[in-house]
């Protein structure tokens, strides 16, 4: 268990408030309790049911093959394509006409996007795909605001069967780069830009960037083309030859393209994510496994009736979230959904609610720090709108305090709604723990329990089951569908970094402390590693360290979480600076250079709260850095037990220096 959380535990689990559904929620919920009884009778068959929902183009006979674990394969001898399950069979099953994308742009724009629109789309990307060299296995990296092009991206590299590597719009032009070698990208799709806050966020000059330079670098540039879709109108420089734009080639296309069947374990995507070291990783997910749990556990989760709901998941492509959850899982449901590209809080503080109330949202899905910071805002500005339509909330992303749960249920949810609280990771592809809305009654607080066909566990180090009213380690304990199917390009970390703690009993270890209350139900204590997580995303204290030290005034630094009321925890940075650097500037200015230096490296959500100028850090005999003793000063409370510091004087020195 971490040592941020113990102290915040035992108020949490007083929780006795419990919300049952109504009984018309219930009546017409699409989960039912027998779904547990199913999965429990015999898992394997549970799964392959959910997954004869999606269209085999080869039917699968072998539905779990776990011989050589941790590497799992799903549905093995199946084949399928994942964009004609989005896709051609709605049109096919005379749904063609139905919305699949209500987009609203920041400055007001709006398009209403078919299922046959977007499938004539994606048909006409393949073939341009094609034109330009990608093909089977192919990597993609998709680099984009949040507009339909960029779920058509996603779904034509899947419908040729090639890999697309989503970086979020909001990373710097390094991360992008280096992500885009990682994988060995040969095309990279972007646009111009996209609006947020306000103004158009530039995108293509940061891919110009990400690929300039690469003369003496040793690295070998794998990039051929740059597609590029036209949306913020900014000016953008071109390179001839290699630069392509979207509306000179994709309308021009043909409109033909039958989608090939792929086999159930061919790769669907990578998406990077941080862990314990600098680098982050990549992270696999295939086909076959991943369609069926995204979509299974988004139907019954978000109880989807998709003649009419209006579905809004909040999170952007470049997460997991955004994946699963606006991609695949909804367009696998031929499901109507909201895609709004900006801000929640331009050209107002009430946007989001604005939009609800036009699109008759009928479902949220978004994260706690979001619903923090709308509390923090207060309830009369979303009083001002109609959100009556609202009938289910989810929330996704880190733990949801019990007093924001509250406020979301009554002041967005009508004091009707459910809210399930949903805990996953990339890792896990889909959801893995939650409530089922119109089954379970629901706590505040808690994620519950695990959903049908997945098994978990709370152990202690050595695998041990803690029981009831204690807490422990995480762990997945059978293999799941949507399991990531490796780290890219590194089998070997794959294994270390989630097998070798409990290799013994064969569990997954997921990085998350976490607690059974009295009921079994799960509350979720944060991670157990050197992983923050920020507004619901997913920073690595390390990453952030080498950003620091790779400025020229840094001599070393070292980072935390450090716990915030709206964000869930924030980049604490403390820093020693080199003596010639001190002298020359005032410590006001070296933190603010250093705070929009990390922004510039890694990407602007990684950029520290505070930046504390030290003249020592908090070392361990052996030289490891003390991190608790750094989060207690953080959070300003009193530092807690320093024996083990090679100089015990240490941290007063850098408590006085810090008030
Ligand atoms: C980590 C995964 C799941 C998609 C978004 C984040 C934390 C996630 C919950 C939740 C408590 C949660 C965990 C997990 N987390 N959902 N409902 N309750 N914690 O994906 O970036 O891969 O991060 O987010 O710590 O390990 P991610």
């Amino acid at each position: 268990m971490t040592d941020t959380t113990s102290s915040q535990i035992d108020h949490l689990f007083n929780e006795d408030r419990r919300f049952a559904p109504s009984d018309a929620f219930a009546a017409d919920a699409v989960a039912t309790k027998e779904l547990y009884a199913e999965a429990e009778a015999d898992r394997e068959a549970f799964w392959a049911e959910q997954a004869r929902a999606l269209h085999w183009h080869k039917p699968f006979t072998e539905v779990l093959d776990w011989s050589t674990p941790p590497f799992a394969k799903w549905f093995d001898d199946g084949e399928l394509n994942v964009a004609y399950n989005c896709l051609d069979r709605h049109v096919e099953a005379g749904n063609g006409d139905r919305v699949a994308l209500l987009w609203e742009g920041e400055p007001g724009d709006e398009r209403k996007v078919t299922y046959a629109e977007l499938t004539d789309e994606v048909k006409r990307l393949a073939n341009v795909l094609g034109d330009l060299g990608i093909g089977h296995g192919d990597r993609v990296a998709i680099y984009m605001p949040m507009i339909p092009e960029a779920i058509a991206a996603m779904l034509a590299v899947a419908r040729i069967g090639a890999i697309h590597s989503v970086v979020f719009g909001g990373f710097s032009a390094d991360s992008l780069r280096s992500r885009i070698d990682d994988a060995g990208a040969k095309l990279v799709i972007t646009a111009d830009g996209g609006y947020r806050k306000g103004k158009v966020s530039p995108l293509k000059p940061a891919v110009d960037m990400a690929l300039a330079d690469r003369n003496g670098s040793g690295v070998q540039e794998t990039v051929e083309h740059v597609l590029v879709v036209q949306r913020g109108k900014n000016a953008v420089e071109w390179t001839e030859g290699r630069d392509v734009w979207w509306h000179d080639v994709v309308p021009q296309a043909s409109g033909e393209h039958e989608a090939q069947p792929f086999p159930a374990e061919n790769p669907l995507f990578i998406l990077y994510t941080s862990g314990t070291t600098g680098k982050p990783k990549g992270i696999l997910h295939t086909s076959g496994g991943y369609l069926t749990q995204a979509a299974f556990t988004h139907k019954v989760v978000h109880d989807i009736h998709p003649e009419t709901d209006v579905f809004w998941c909040t999170a952007d492509i470049g997460w997991v979230t955004g994946h699963s959850y606006v991609t695949y899982g909804p367009l696998a449901n031929g499901t109507t959904q909201v895609l709004y590209e900006g801000t929640p809080d331009t050209p107002h503080p009430g946007r989001w609610w604005e939009l609800v109330e036009k699109y008759g949202v009928t479902i949220l899905y978004t994260a706690p720090t979001a619903i923090r910071s709308f509390m923090k805002l207060g309830r009369a500005i979303p009083k001002k709108f109609d959100l009556s339509s609202l009938r289910l909330l989810g929330s996704v992303g880190e733990p949801i305090n019990p007093e924001a749960w509250m406020w979301y249920r009554k002041i967005i949810g009508g004091k009707t709604t459910p809210i399930v609280d949903t805990w996953w990771q990339t890792e896990t592809g889909a959801m893995m723990i939650s409530a089922l809305p119109g089954v379970t009654e629901t706590k505040p607080g808690s994620a519950q329990v695990p959903l049908p066909g997945i098994a978990i566990d709370v152990v202690d180090e050595d695998g041990t089951h803690v029981g009831n009213g204690n807490g422990g380690l995480l762990v997945i304990t059978k293999p799941w569908p949507s399991m990531l199917r490796g780290i890219w390009g590194d089998p070997e970390r794959f294994v270390e970094t989630y097998w070798e703690k409990f290799q013994k009993q064969g569990y997954y270890f997921a990085g998350d402390g976490a607690r059974l209350d009295d009921d079994g139900d799960v509350w979720f204590l944060g991670r157990v590693d050197d992983v923050m997580n920020v507004s619901g995303h997913r920073l690595s204290t390390t990453e952030i360290e080498s950003a620091l030290v790779a400025n020229e005034a840094v001599a070393e630094a070292a980072v935390v979480g450090a716990s915030d009321e709206t964000t869930g925890q924030a980049v604490a940075a403390f820093v020693i600076i080199k003596q010639s650097y001190l002298a020359a500037n005032s410590p006001d200015g070296l933190a603010q250079t250093l705070r929009l230096w990390v922004g510039e490296q890694i990407g602007p959500i990684a950029r520290p709260r505070d930046v504390y100028i030290v003249e020592e850090l908090p070392k361990t005999r052996s030289g490891k850095i003390m991190r608790r003793l750094l989060r207690d000063v953080a959070e300003g409370r009193e530092v807690g037990d320093t024996t083990t510091l090679a100089d015990t004087a240490v941290m007063s020195v850098i408590s006085a220096q810090v008030r």
